[in-house]
């Protein structure tokens, strides 16, 4: 017998199903990007430099947790600068053969975007230290004694790299971003303002307190709000007048179990786990991982920063901890020795 894996909702990885629901939801220019302030107002400025040199722009890394839109910022650059975007990422890339075909095809001030950039093979990774820095290859050709290097000349163009976190990529690769730039968790406040933009587009009616239920439940994540609206919208049409009202909202989320606090099944197992099982720890990431089933690096990398900056996890030198909004949160007395 298989067991079913259950979908969850709040998974904040893109599902290919939304590739096209995502593209018709992006913002083109930085004047229609929501939130991100301090990504928005530096990279405004280095963007409008490079243009008046005519340059390309200096090479762009972004890092933070999934969903918060560095594809979609990627696609914001390439239209301010006035130029085409290529797209790869780096499990697509296995040879380096892979990566010069499409370095091949860029065009002077093209931007190059490459996703999960941490996940390039290490001989492609070499191949963009020379491309990225003076905008050539050395490429071997041949085999035996009749191989030999071949100089590849490429045009001036701007890689935008995207990964989780900046210390997982190697610090010759790191080196070579002129601009690095942190995506944040969006405001709730942004993350309403994206739902009802949003809610526009789709055409569904929603009032302002249930567009701000939405945004306040979505894990500070615009993946998760939008496909968040879209189950709503399907409540809202089936069991009420098609309007999205708070209560609506609510009860849509509950069914979900989407909690009071934006958090689903996993975030509250893991956090169960941490009370139940290890009195609220400290425990190590990895052993809490396995008792959630879960890769150690997908909750270091998807769970764990919104439940830490949420206060619902610590982190101390001897593991991870519960905190005392964690007690309170799921009924529990918080222990006298930890006070
Ligand atoms: N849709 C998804 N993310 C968005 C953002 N940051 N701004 C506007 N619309 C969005």
């Amino acid at each position: 017998m298989f067991e079913e894996e259950e979908e969850r909702i709040v998974n904040p990885e893109l599902k290919e199903t939304e590739e096209v629901l995502e593209k018709s939801l992006r913002p083109q220019f930085l004047a229609q990007y929501i939130g991100q302030p301090k990504v928005k107002a530096e990279l405004s400025i280095y963007i409008q430099a490079a243009k008046a040199r005519e340059e390309a722009l200096d090479h762009v890394l972004l890092y933070g947790p999934p969903g918060l839109g560095k594809t979609t910022m990627a696609f914001v650059i390439a239209n301010e600068m006035e130029v085409n975007l290529r797209q790869t990422s780096g499990p697509a890339i296995e040879k380096p053969g892979d990566l010069i075909a499409v370095l091949n095809e860029l065009n002077p001030g093209d931007v190059l975007f490459i996703d999960e950039i941490h996940r390039l093979p290490r001989a492609a990774e070499e191949l963009l230290y020379s491309a990225m820095e003076d905008f050539y290859v050395d490429i071997m050709v041949g085999q035996g004694p009749t191989s030999h290097p071949v100089h590849f000349p490429l045009p001036p163009f701007t890689l935008v790299g995207a990964t989780t976190r900046a210390g997982m990529l190697s610090a010759p690769l790191r080196d070579r971003f002129g601009i690095i730039s942190h995506m944040e968790y969006y405001t709730d406040e942004d993350l309403q303002e994206i739902v009802e933009r949003s809610a526009d587009i789709f055409q569904v009616e929603i009032v302002s307190e249930g567009a701000y239920e939405l945004a306040r439940r979505s894990r500070g994540t615009p993946r998760i709000a939008n496909r968040l609206l879209k189950r709503v919208r399907d409540f809202a049409q089936v069991e009420a007048d098609g309007v999205v009202n708070r209560e609506i909202a609510d009860r849509a989320l509950s069914l979900l179990q989407v909690d009071n606090e934006g958090l689903d099944y996993v975030d509250q197992k893991l956090l169960k786990t941490l009370i139940e099982m290890y009195n609220g720890g400290p425990v190590g990431l990895s052993t809490l991982a396995v008792n959630i089933a879960e890769e150690t690096e997908t909750v270091e990398d998807m769970y764990e920063p919104y439940l830490i900056q949420k206060g619902f996890i610590k982190r101390t030198q001897r593991g991870r901890m519960a905190t005392e909004k964690t007690y309170e949160h799921f009924g529990y007395a918080y222990p006298i020795e930890n006070v």
